[in-house]
């Protein structure tokens, strides 16, 4: 089977839509392999700044991308995947909102964006690809048989991370959580390269009020999967 020829669902949509467990679980329901591509984008902004390159020189940045030794290890049922960067876990340190706003700054650029392109695609191998990200649909595999762009409201999302992080015990005041939020929307979703958009042939699902299982099963129909 030729690389074109396996399967792909993308799955793009703005943080919090509950993108991140749904891909998850669609991927071990089906039995294929998962990207998680903004895991990508993660590693290259923290890399970065162990290395102690600057979020604003850019060809240290490619060159960061293009350098990244990770690897993701499946892990138990309801566990996440683990994430190591050379050699060392750092599954917990790139979920940071430190890092997630670090990686919004690198993915505004187009040559990051082009260092990650491969090995992006290279995830693409049978039985069948679950990639979750925001130009999954649009840029890194276009021709994806299967396309859903998963949204929330805002305030939902923000109301999710608040009790993430509650769960965690980390304390946090919601309406900062939510101007964060808006201002990372605001920044993916109007930048030139690979902006947050639905493609045009996504089905678009939003999940405000439904629980993961009714995301999931509307996922799957919309897959064809049912
Ligand atoms: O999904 P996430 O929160 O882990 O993504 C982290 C950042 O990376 C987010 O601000 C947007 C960016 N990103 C991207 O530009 N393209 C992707 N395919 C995935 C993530």
């Amino acid at each position: 089977m030729s690389n074109s020829q396996v399967p792909v669902i993308t799955v793009d949509g703005p943080g919090g839509s509950g993108k991140g467990t749904i891909t998850q679980m669609l991927a071990r329901r089906l039995g294929w392999h998962l990207l998680d591509s903004g895991a990508l984008y993660r590693l290259t902004a923290l890399a970065a700044v162990r290395q102690r390159v600057s979020l604003d020189d850019e060809a240290g940045l490619v060159s960061v991308a293009t350098g990244l030794d990770v690897s993701f290890l499946p892990s138990g049922e309801s566990e996440p995947v683990r994430v190591i960067l050379e050699g060392e876990d750092v599954t917990t340190e790139i979920r940071t909102e430190q890092t997630g706003e670090n990686a919004s700054r690198v993915a505004v650029m187009q040559p990051v964006r082009d260092a990650l392109l491969q090995r992006q695609r290279d995830f693409r191998k049978p039985p069948g690809l679950v990639a979750d990200g925001r130009d999954m649909g649009t840029v890194v595999f276009p021709d994806a048989p299967a396309k859903i762009f998963l949204t929330a409201t805002a305030e939902e999302r923000a109301r999710r991370r608040y009790n993430q992080l509650k769960q965690a015990g980390v304390d946090v005041n919601i309406n900062t959580l939510l101007e964060e939020i808006r201002a990372r929307d605001e920044r993916d979703m109007n930048r030139a390269a690979a902006p947050l958009k639905p493609a045009e042939d996504a089905q678009v699902i939003d999940s405000t009020g439904l629980s993961i299982e009714e995301v999931l099963d509307r996922c799957m129909a919309a897959a064809g999967q049912a």
